[in-house]
């Protein structure tokens, strides 16, 4: 009965992890997911999330189902976040928010909203980005094409490329964008850039999809939401897919959003109820645990202070550790220039490595990066940057 059906290949960076656990070697180091780990190599439980779950276990028992779009306090804290606390497009009621599992579920319940209501929409992403990408949009029956961003012969954007391709576009054609920390390449657009792209959407009416996943891991919380903020302000349709998983260390916990920013409240209203019916006939309702540390750490103005202290501090390591890595190579390989581990933000670094070096760094070192050369700097730490560059500049001498 079930012959016919085929064999998954696996994923590539889901797959990976599974490999690294199963890897016997002692000094073995996982490069590969987007995760973060601390100084010693452990992931964190955020303070501000520790005193959140304390107040959950002592206040609430109870779990009933949360609503379709989740809890209120959940949704108000990734509007908050995204457009500004005191922003108009708030008050004004424009957006249509629902918390989602995690921003694989935003950009799934994305997906479909753009499936069932722009049929003729095709989804541009960049070249390259994160697998899932592609794979959720056209497993939501989107077809999906790619628009250049990405220069393998200088590491730098393909800016003006990037440009002519969106005015060739098509009206209402989806344009899924990285406002932060762009997933695989580090590399982000600078805050003239995005004004030139959103311009070029303006006018082409192109619909803009902003995946953020990293808020606070680029310059800082207000600065990683410039695109989404000026697109508001152009007065922009607009669908945002955020993640708490890295910046709340969160990541089993699969919180995160979607919001839709709409030209008038009746048409909020409206698409928030499509929301809600398609989370009804996909998974009914998300799951609470997440949802309520959510609420409470977005919600109390100490623990929100104290939070974004610890994600800044999460940045400051990474960068520390982009700043160790770049001189360690630079001291071992002087020909080569290792600019690009520097001028790339976020969580990883596009090392420009070949298939083949990533595979010997693998299974010579136990040191575990994508095959297309994303790295992820998070897992550095001053006890394995040693072993890490030593082995990349033997792979990259050879
Ligand atoms: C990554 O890109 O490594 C993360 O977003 C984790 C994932 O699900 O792929």
């Amino acid at each position: 009965m079930f012959e016919r059906i085929d064999y998954y290949a696996g994923d590539p960076i889901l797959g990976l992890v599974e490999k690294f656990l199963a890897d016997e070697n002692p000094n073995k180091i996982n490069l590969g997911i987007g995760i973060y780990y601390d100084e010693n190599g452990v992931m964190p439980v955020l303070d501000c999330v520790k005193t959140a779950e304390k107040r959950i276990a002592d206040s609430i028992s109870a779990r009933p189902y949360l609503p379709m779009a989740g809890l209120p306090g959940h949704r108000k804290g990734c509007q908050d976040l995204l457009f500004g606390k005191d922003a108009q497009v708030l008050k004004d009621g424009l957006v249509a928010t629902i918390a989602t599992i995690g921003g694989s579920g935003a950009l799934k319940i994305g997906a479909e909203f753009i499936n069932e209501w722009f049929p003729q929409s095709k989804c541009y992403v960049s070249d390259p980005t994160w697998g899932n990408h592609i794979a959720i949009f056209e497993g939501s029956d989107v077809e999906v094409g790619k628009y250049p961003y990405y220069d393998t012969a200088t590491g730098g954007l393909r800016f003006d490329e990037m440009i002519a391709f969106f005015a060739t576009l098509n009206k209402d054609d989806v344009i899924l964008l990285h406002p932060c920390c762009h997933n695989p390449t580090g590399l982000d657009l600078t805050h003239a850039q995005w004004d030139t792209v959103l311009n070029v959407i303006q006018e082409h009416e192109l619909i803009p999809f902003m995946d953020i996943a990293y808020q606070g891991f680029g310059e800082d919380m207000d600065s990683d939401a410039y695109a989404i903020r000026k697109a508001v302000d152009m007065g922009l349709p607009l669908f945002v897919s955020n993640s708490f998983s890295k910046n709340l260390s969160l990541y089993g916990e699969r919180v995160g959003g979607l919001s839709v920013v709409c030209p008038t409240t009746d048409e909020a209203e409206r698409v928030f109820g499509q929301l809600n019916s398609m989370v009804r006939r996909i998974y009914s309702s998300p799951p609470s645990h997440g949802g309520h540390v959510v609420d409470i750490v977005m919600n109390d103005a100490a623990l929100h202070e104290q939070w974004i202290g610890e994600v800044y501090a999460m940045r400051d390591r990474i960068k520390a550790m982009r700043l160790k890595l770049k001189s360690v190579l630079e001291a071992k390989i002087p020909n080569r220039n290792f600019d690009y581990i520097t001028r790339q933000n976020g969580m990883f670094s596009f090392t420009g490595l070949t298939p083949e070096q990533v595979e010997r760094l693998k299974s010579e070192y136990s040191i575990y990066m994508i095959s297309n050369s994303r790295m992820c700097v998070a897992g550095l730490n001053t006890n394995n940057i040693d072993y890490v560059a030593n082995a990349m500049a033997d792979v990259l001498k050879d």
